[in-house]
Order: structure tokens, then C-alpha cells, then sequence
């Protein structure tokens, strides 16, 4: 165990980053770290010399009706995390710090990033991306460690590094959950007791359909499956329900034809639960011709 070193200025990045020899992994997060954090932690640990983490939540990924100024925030506890897992810098800026002016000159998501996340949050990944991009250029690490949780997310991060040449490799962890199944995430700290027992309809949707799947129904019918469950749970609205591929985000509408290989699929939910807007998602692999797609991950 070590307490890393709380940077908050450019400056003491820099001091920080220029006195790390051998290969650095990045885990980019928004603090109020859980048991989901601490596998990224871990996986960063595993896969390079030294860990750097940011923590840093974002204005410009929230729309102004969303939840900035509330967002849990923890640090106290989030540097105990970090010492656990011998990181070596914890990069804490302010905004200020951050965005000595705000930026003109943004990353553009595109297409990818205005479907389902992006279409209910517009600007959300563009916001994301860009303070991504600035993370990697301040903290310059070989690698970069993100969740399966939020897998539009990790889809576009791949999608950045590849097209804009950034030289990061991107790793990433599986999904965590609860031990009730809910997905973890910050934001599950505000539900009320009654709002968290409506949220397990999330992974019990998942479930269910990815397994209707694994049975022979095809996307359509698996999707009015899991559109039904959701709609019969008080306190839970659905915002989409979706079969897609996981590096494009595509929507997958028909299992692989006779001559196709297996495919792999992600099939994500997102829904409001009181005034809390929460994500999950498992893979499953679409099996090719008439053989039953079976869940990967559930
Ligand atoms: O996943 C998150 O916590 C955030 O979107 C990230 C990647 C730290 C960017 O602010």
C-alpha cells in the first residue's frame, strides 16, 4: 500500500508523471470510486509499471437539467481506494485547471455517439471524448483502462484512439454487479430503498431476453419480451432496449444468415428509475445459422 501523489495543478502533474519510469496506465473517472472503480484499479495495476488515476467531474458531458452539481463526490474514501491499489498519482484538478477557457475546439463523436446515450444526452459523448483527448495529452500514459458498464463509451474511446492516432492502448473490465444484480454505479447511491427493488427489473430484463435469445427468438420478438417486462414495473420508464454491435453501436436486427460466423452482440437497456437514469447491459454471442444465440455474460 501507498498514498499516491494528489496532484491538482498542470504543475505538479507534471512533477508527478516526469518522475515515473517504465510504462503508465490511465484510469480516467468521475470519483465516488465502488467495487466497479476498483477492478479498473486492479486491471491497471496487472497491465502496467505504474497507475494514474483522474478524478474529475466533467461539466461538459452533463446537460444543465442533469445531475453536476449533486453528483456523489468522495475523495477522502477514493484516495484510501487508491492507496490500496498502489497508485502511484491521483490527478485531481478543478475546473479551472481543467478548462483554463472552454474549449472552442471540441472531439466530435458523430453518429455513434447520437444513438441511444447520445440521442437521450445530446453532446454527452463529445463532452466525454474531449476531456478523454485532454486527460490523455496531460497525463501521456501507454494505456488507458475503461469499464464495460458504460460500453457506448468504450466503443467511442476505441473509435478516438484509432481514428485520431493516439497511440493509447485501450483496456477495459468487465461490468460489476451488486450482489442483488444490480449493476454498480455511482449514481445508484440515489435511490431510495423502493426505487432500488423497481431498478432490478434492469438486469432481470437482461437476463431474461438475453436467455430468450439463447432459446430462438429473434431480436424482435427477445426485444418486445424485454419492452414488456420493463413497461410492467411501477417507478421504471424505459428509454431504449437494444441489440447492438458492440464496436459500432449499430443496431443488429436478424441473428448471422447460414454461411455467417457467430457474432457478438451487446444487448444494453437504459431507464429512469424515479429521477435516476441508469444503464446496464450484457454481451451475448448470436450464433450463425439456425443454431440458438447463447448469453456470454449475464
Ligand atoms: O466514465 C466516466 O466516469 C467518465 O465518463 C469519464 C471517462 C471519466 C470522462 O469524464
Amino acid at each position: 500500500m501507498t498514498d499516491p501523489i494528489v496532484a491538482r495543478s498542470r504543475a505538479e502533474l507534471d512533477a508527478a508523471r516526469a518522475s515515473l519510469a517504465g510504462t503508465v496506465a490511465l484510469v480516467p473517472t468521475m470519483g465516488a470510486l465502488h467495487e466497479g472503480h476498483h477492478s479498473l484499479l486492479r486491471k491497471a495495476k496487472r497491465n502496467a509499471d505504474h497507475t494514474v488515476v483522474s478524478i474529475f467531474v466533467n461539466p461538459l458531458q452533463f446537460a444543465p437539467t442533469e445531475d453536476l452539481d449533486r453528483y456523489p463526490r468522495s475523495f477522502d474514501d477514493d484516495l484510501r481506494m487508491c492507496a490500496d491499489e498502489d497508485v502511484a498519482i491521483v490527478f485531481a484538478p478543478t475546473n479551472d485547471v481543467m478548462y483554463p477557457s472552454l474549449p472552442a475546439v471540441r472531439v466530435c463523436a458523430g453518429a455513434m455517439g447520437e444513438r441511444f446515450e447520445g440521442a437521450s444526452r445530446p453532446g454527452h459523448f463529445d463532452g466525454v471524448l474531449t476531456v478523454v483527448a485532454k486527460l490523455f495529452a496531460l497525463t501521456r500514459p501507454h494505456k488507458a483502462v475503461f469499464g464495460r458498464k458504460d460500453a457506448q463509451q468504450l466503443a467511442l474511446v476505441r473509435r478516438m484512439v484509432a481514428d485520431l492516432d493516439l497511440g493509447v492502448e485501450v483496456l477495459s473490465v468487465p461490468l460489476v454487479r451488486d450482489r442483488d444484480g444490480l449493476a454498480l454505479s455511482s449514481r445508484n447511491k440515489y435511490l431510495s430503498a423502493e426505487e432500488r427493488e423497481a431498478a432490478l427489473i434492469l438486469p432481470t430484463t437482461l437476463s431474461t431476453t438475453a436467455q430468450a435469445l439463447a432459446d430462438g427468438a429473434s431480436p424482435a420478438q427477445a426485444l418486445t419480451i424485454a419492452r414488456a417486462l420493463i413497461a410492467s414495473t411501477d417507478g421504471v420508464v424505459l428509454d431504449y432496449v437494444a441489440l447492438v454491435d458492440p464496436d459500432t453501436f449499430d443496431v443488429i436486427a436478424d441473428v448471422p444468415g447460414g454461411d455467417d460466423v457467430d457474432r457478438k452482440a451487446i444487448l444494453a437497456v437504459a431507464a429512469r428509475v424515479g429521477t435516476t437514469r441508469l444503464i446496464d447491459n450484457v454481451d451475448v454471442t448470436l450464433r450463425a445459422a439456425t443454431s440458438a444465440p447463447t448469453p456470454r455474460e449475464v
